[in-house]
């Protein structure tokens, strides 16, 4: 991976092994959300707690060499609604969205195309037809319009009225043969009720009715505080964990004496309600992130721009991504973000998609949301104030003071050279993302000898060490002579350290081929050479060499591996 896989196979793959499983399946699931499973979490943690250490606790040097200082915060999901407005997102949040006549679904207008390339009906209508040369066989369009359509898309003008829509296929596509239609004019015809039609129409990834207009719709998941449901009572579940570090932007100066530039990192749930959740948990409607809301000098911020744009890609890479699967992508000015002055979307060739799809977002976002939230709450101390340059300064002035010389009315271009509202350099990334990225880039299929020499295919999920669920799984050869008392003993030294697995039921190609498919990088056996010199096999499990170690060593092998390196 990725090459291009079926997503289906690939979920139950996911479902199989306990990774990730559809929420409430029960009950027949619910659109968007998901859960992990007993590996998914495990992965998941390791993704999140690697960026911690990386980024909070242990970030590499900035661009000039200094160490860089980044503190935590950990905030609430639903805050005063008003921080909502100052965003911008009450105002601004929304996606363009149609909604259909004939079954009532919703479809993103701007993903239309794609979702429609992935819908059923299309899928099988595609198989009836030539697109390239538009040429089409009205008995074959007929028949499916009168089978499968009927199932697949009862309200497509194609299989509601076939003789109608037919002719209009003969005069608009026969009639045109130097110009053949492409796919989605030609479905539009298909979708296109009357014979005489002016204005093509888009049909319903569900159901095949013509669309309505797009609108404007939030995507803010909305509740409410307290026993009453009105109004003022009304709050939002967060859409994006930024916030929360803003607007306790005083809060973390004032207890840290943090001195520019700096970062604050918040890991936590954010909830969209997106009008059409899919590939998977790629876009989902209760995700993760893992945002940094970077301070800097305004005349420092292109500096900081580059240096987060290169190591977030470079982050990615080292937890085993390969570089040609990540794309970083200047986003065009049409497609900013009301408070983007540049992004960089760090973009990922997920195996759904034909196109590299946003991983993370590395956004330049001036000084917009200090000033805007200095705005509507009234507090004018979300600006910084600069006392190593107002002492540095400190000749020819009349006073010490900063607010006695404020009130001797100094030049505006004065004052912003030690009293200034810093821009901010914000890095955002997906967790349920870049975990669904790390399980695609893993998967593996490849051919391996059986215990008898035999080459057989084997499912291998190549998770880099810091990532995998399991770091190492613990085997006795046999079930007697002493080893599972041994291997037990061995996996007891280990579990306060790694998570471990002990494993002593079946032969023990089929244990290695378990691990294999839970991406275990180490199978350590306990076997007959064990009980004499003390030592074990370790098996790698990309390069399915053993190994004999002394039992004192494998601890410090695994810590081997497990070593950061960003
Ligand atoms: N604070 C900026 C911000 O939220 P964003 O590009 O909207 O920017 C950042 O989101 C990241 O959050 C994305 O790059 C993606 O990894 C993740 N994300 C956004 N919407 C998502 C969704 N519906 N499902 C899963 N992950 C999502």
């Amino acid at each position: 991976m990725p090459t291009k896989i079926d997503m289906a196979k690939f979920a139950k793959f996911c479902k199989d092994m306990g990774f990730i499983f559809q929420s409430s399946e029960i009950y027949g699931g619910i659109n968007g959300f998901w859960d992990y499973g007993p590996l998914g979490v495990e992965l998941k943690k390791n993704i999140k707690d690697a960026w911690w250490l990386d980024m909070v606790r242990n970030p590499p040097p900035g661009p000039d060499g200094q160490e860089i200082r980044m503190v935590g915060l950990d905030c609430a999901i639903i805050m005063n609604p008003k921080v909502w407005v100052a965003s911008g997102h009450v105002g601004t949040f929304a996606d363009p969205t149609r909604k259909c006549p004939g079954c009532g679904k919703f479809t993103r207008a701007d993903q239309l195309w794609p979702i429609l390339a992935e819908s059923d009906w299309m899928n099988s209508l595609i198989q009836e037809f030539d697109p390239g040369t538009g040429k089409y066989d009205s008995n074959r369009l007929m028949k499916w319009a009168k089978g499968k359509g009927q199932k697949l898309a009862p309200n497509l003008a194609l299989v509601k009225n076939p003789e109608v829509t037919l002719s209009f296929l003969a005069t608009r596509v026969n009639g045109q043969p130097d110009a053949p239609p492409n796919l989605q004019e030609f479905t539009r015809y298909l979708a296109t009720e009357q014979l005489h039609a002016t204005g093509l129409q888009e049909p319903c990834p569900a159901c095949g009715a013509p669309l309505g207009e797009a609108k404007q719709v939030s995507l803010m998941f909305e509740s409410h505080a307290g026993l009453e449901k009105t109004e003022d009572a009304k709050v939002y579940l967060r859409p994006e964990t930024a916030q929360g570090i803003f607007a306790n932007y005083r809060n973390v100066l004032d207890s840290t004496r943090l001195k520019l530039p700096f970062g604050i990192a918040q890991v936590g749930k954010a909830f969209r309600n997106e009008v059409t959740p899919r590939n998977f948990t790629f876009r989902s409607r209760e995700f993760e992130q893992m945002e940094i809301e970077f301070f800097c000098h305004p005349d420092e911020s292109m500096k900081w721009y580059q240096y987060w744009r290169d190591l977030r890609k470079k982050w990615y890479s080292t937890l085993g991504v390969k570089s040609e699967n990540l794309v970083p992508r200047e986003q065009g000015k049409e497609e900013l973000a009301h408070y983007s002055i540049g992004t960089t979307d760090i973009e990922y060739m997920f195996p759904f998609s034909d196109e590299p799809q946003e991983l993370e977002g590395v956004a330049h976002r001036g000084c917009f949301d200090l000033t805007a939230h200095a705005k509507h709450s009234g507090n004018d101390k979300l600006n910084y104030f600069d006392e190593e340059r107002w002492n540095a300064d400190s000749t020819g002035r009349s006073t010490n003071s900063f607010k006695e010389w404020l009130k001797t009315n100094p030049p505006a271009t004065d004052v912003e050279k030690y009293q200034f509202t810093p821009h901010v350099i914000e890095p955002s990334a997906g967790a349920d993302r870049f975990t669904l990225a790390v399980l695609c880039e893993a998967y593996t299929e490849d051919k391996v000898p059986d215990a008898k020499g035999n080459e057989e295919t084997r499912v291998v999920m190549k998770f880099h060490p810091r990532l995998a669920p399991i770091k190492a799984a613990i085997f006795p050869l046999v079930n007697k002579d002493g080893m599972p008392e041994k291997a037990m003993s061995l996996y007891r030294s280990l579990k306060p350290h790694f998570n471990v697995f002990f494993d002593d039921k079946g032969a023990v190609g089929r244990r290695y081929r378990r691990q294999d498919e839970a991406g275990t990088p180490f199978c350590i056996t306990i076997d007959g050479e064990t009980l004499k010199d003390d030592t074990v096999t370790i098996r790698d499990r990309d390069t399915l060499k053993q190994e004999r170690v002394p039992m004192s060593q494998v601890r410090a092998t695994i810590e081997r591996a497990l070593t950061p390196g960003v």
